[in-house]
């Protein structure tokens, strides 16, 4: 399998219109790995228009979408609004989201039909607590959640899957490479066993504390695809040793 690594910034609840320029730098500078790594950086839902009519060339994603197309639903934001805003793809069941919004694997999963609705491409993300993997149950609540977040119709033309272990976010601590190489080997059986051959094509990244020093060994890792990349997203200069390492 050589699969070309997908590297995905998530800038999570940060940025204003003040930062437009340093998301035109990480395009800039993305675009110019283009030919060998695919990229894209998820910006607060607020900033896709602006940043997406000056950047036509760069994919730019939001960081989560509603399960419904329209509504009452205050404050929310659909998938179809992320679309028209210039997104082309959206992060959805965040571990941020699932603790801090109270997420299900059914609300992901209806989520991730929405925004393949309306044309996005998604990137769905899982991940275990640090009790669960103190526990031993790392591989069964990852597993679990794959199976009922990922829908039916899944296929690689438009779904990702984000390994990310809660307790490596934005903490500085990743797991052992055997760990990452044991959890991502299990998302893949059970992608080919669910969707067959395509299985092999859903790109599988890993998330959690990425940077530039640690990528080359994480990205080296058997079905590590690429890279979700929290705080070393946020400039061009530290991202980029990350897209030069993919
Ligand atoms: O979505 C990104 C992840 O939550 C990783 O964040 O790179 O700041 O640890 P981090």
């Amino acid at each position: 399998r050589a699969m070309r690594k997908f590297i995905v910034g998530n800038w999570k609840m940060n940025g204003t219109s003040a930062d437009l320029a340093e998301i035109e730098a990480i395009a800039a500078m993305a675009t110019s790995y283009a030919a060998s790594v695919d990229s894209a950086l998820c910006i607060p839902a607020t900033l896709i228009d602006r940043a997406t009519s000056r950047l036509l060339e760069y994919t730019l994603g939001g960081q989560d979408c509603h399960m419904q197309v329209s509504g009452a639903h205050t404050g929310c934001v659909s998938a179809e609004m992320l679309a028209d805003a210039g997104a082309a793809l959206t992060l959805v069941g965040h571990s941020e989201r699932r603790a801090g919004q109270n997420e299900t694997d059914a609300d992901i999963r209806g989520k991730a039909q929405a925004a393949q609705n309306a044309g996005l491409k998604v990137i769905i993300c899982v991940g275990e607590t640090l009790e669960e993997r103190d526990a031993g149950q790392a591989l069964e609540i990852v597993l679990g959640q794959v199976q009922k977040s990922v829908p039916d119709e899944a296929g690689s033309d438009w779904l990702s899957i984000a390994y990310e272990p809660v307790w490596a976010i934005g903490t500085g601590r990743i797991p052992e490479d055997s760990d990452v190489a044991e959890m991502h080997w299990a998302i893949r059986e059970q992608l080919v066993a669910r969707f067959g051959p395509d299985g092999k094509n859903i790109s599988i990244l890993y998330g959690g504390s990425m940077n530039g020093d640690n990528a080359p060994m994480l990205l080296a890792i058997p079905n590590v695809d690429g890279g979700l990349i929290g705080g070393a997203s946020l400039t061009a200069t530290k991202f980029e040793p990350i897209l030069a390492a993919a």
